[in-house]
């Protein structure tokens, strides 16, 4: 069948020069027209496709079946991450909400326990409340500062007097995330961390960190993984964020808290058989993409000073510490669902983080071409709103029009 569209690939460009960039070869229907755009993603980090390295580790990994605990490359990988992380054992999840949520049940494993947690953090906001569903566990949520801390005075006043235990839940956890998403990717201080720590313990309490993004943090603070989570009992580590691995978690703490969560993983439906293919590739991504992440935070930097140019944007490019960028829109006459929606027409795809907000995340797949080309459809997609009239909801494909979170 002929193909639909000019197999003039000069008279392509011309037409498609505003939208296309950087240009790169594709197979496309017709094979005389080869040039498509390439989308510059910035929704989140969850979305880079697995390095060649990782695939060819994933070709090549000797697997067996996990749940019998038999998968070498799945137990060489789990030892690897708990050497890093400066922790007994590691146990690999298919995702960071199971590695929460395993972490969290495996602390407060008496009913009528209870976590004190921020309250825009990951697993209060964005994690269908899971530990009370599934884990009956009671939230106690202390409000998260800007920069993702909780105040010390509030930590401490939200813990339960024991001598209460006729009326009250009984504290047994408190939850950190770092980076904190909702705020911004902002990193959490050694110090802090250690601090939250020490009344974590002179309560009889468990500290866990929600580290999805913990390398980002590490690299940006200067501070090594294993110290900055020293004074944690459990980690959760998320391997197909930051890292750009395709799956998976890995829980980090000591061998009594893992063999407790491998049964809890399995409880959930989480224990998978040949998982050697994935740690295979987890494995390539914590070796090749940590040295990378300093490269992400520059260039979330350049995008946030680049966004600060724009006058109907309020952006705080002091306050981007990692890969995320997050920044206000003041002109009511451009909603952050046009303007994703005006960005994707243009092959940059972004999310809108609240009625009044855009997030944009780094990765390494996101080069510094990317990151001017984005700059530059911005500043097209905003002129063409103020301007009006644009109708684009049959045109996009949705791809942006997601709920806020992540
Ligand atoms: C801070 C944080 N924790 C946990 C999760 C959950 O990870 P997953 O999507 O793998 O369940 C996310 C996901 O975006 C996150 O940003």
């Amino acid at each position: 069948m002929p193909c639909q569209r000019s197999c003039d690939e000069t008279k392509f460009h011309e037409r498609w020069q505003v939208y296309l960039h950087p240009l790169k070869p594709l197979p496309l229907p017709c094979t005389q027209s080869r040039m498509v755009a390439k989308v510059v993603d910035l929704r989140s980090d969850t979305v880079t496709k697995p390095s060649e390295a990782m695939r060819a580790a994933m070709a090549a990994a000797d697997v067996d079946d996990d749940v019998l605990g038999a998968d070498p490359t799945a137990r060489r990988f789990e030892a690897e991450m708990a050497a890093l992380m400066g922790k007994e054992a590691a146990l690999f999840v298919p995702s960071g909400t199971m590695a929460n949520l395993v972490s969290v049940l495996v602390h407060c494993d008496v009913r009528g326990s209870e976590v004190i947690l921020g309250d825009a953090s990951h697993i209060h906001v964005y994690e269908n409340g899971g530990i009370s569903t599934i884990g009956g566990v009671h939230p106690k949520t202390v409000a998260n500062n800007p920069d993702g801390t909780m105040d010390i005075d509030k930590i401490v006043a939200a813990i339960r007097h024991r001598g209460g235990a006729l009326l009250y839940p009984t504290t047994r956890l408190i939850c950190l995330e770092n980076t904190h998403a909702n705020c911004g990717g902002k990193c959490l201080s050694v110090e802090y961390t250690d601090k939250v720590g020490e009344i974590a313990k002179s309560h009889g309490l468990k500290l866990h960190i929600d580290g999805a993004r913990i390398f980002n943090a590490s690299v940006a603070l200067g501070v090594p993984v294993d110290r900055l989570v020293k004074a944690a009992d459990s980690i959760s580590v998320c391997l197909s964020k930051g890292l750009g691995a395709p799956v998976g978690s890995v829980i980090v703490g000591s061998k009594a808290f893992i063999d407790k969560a491998k049964i809890l993983r399995k409880t959930l439906g989480g224990g998978m058989r040949q998982i050697g293919v994935l740690c295979a590739a987890a494995s390539a991504a914590v070796r090749d993409t940590v040295g990378k992440l300093e490269d992400d935070h520059r260039k979330a930097k350049a995008l946030a000073e680049g966004l600060k140019k724009i006058k109907q944007f309020s952006v705080d490019s002091a306050s981007v510490e990692t890969n995320m960028v997050f920044f206000n829109i003041m002109d009511p006459r451009i909603s952050p669902d046009r303007l994703c929606q005006a960005l994707e027409q243009r092959s940059v795809l972004a999310m809108p983080a609240s009625s009044k907000s855009v997030r944009f995340v780094l990765h390494y797949q996101i080069s510094d071409s990317d990151v001017q080309y984005a700059l530059t459809c911005v500043e097209k997609a905003v002129e063409e709103l103020l301007k009006g009239g644009t109708k684009f909801e049959h045109l996009t494909n949705g791809a942006t029009k997601h709920s806020y979170g992540h």
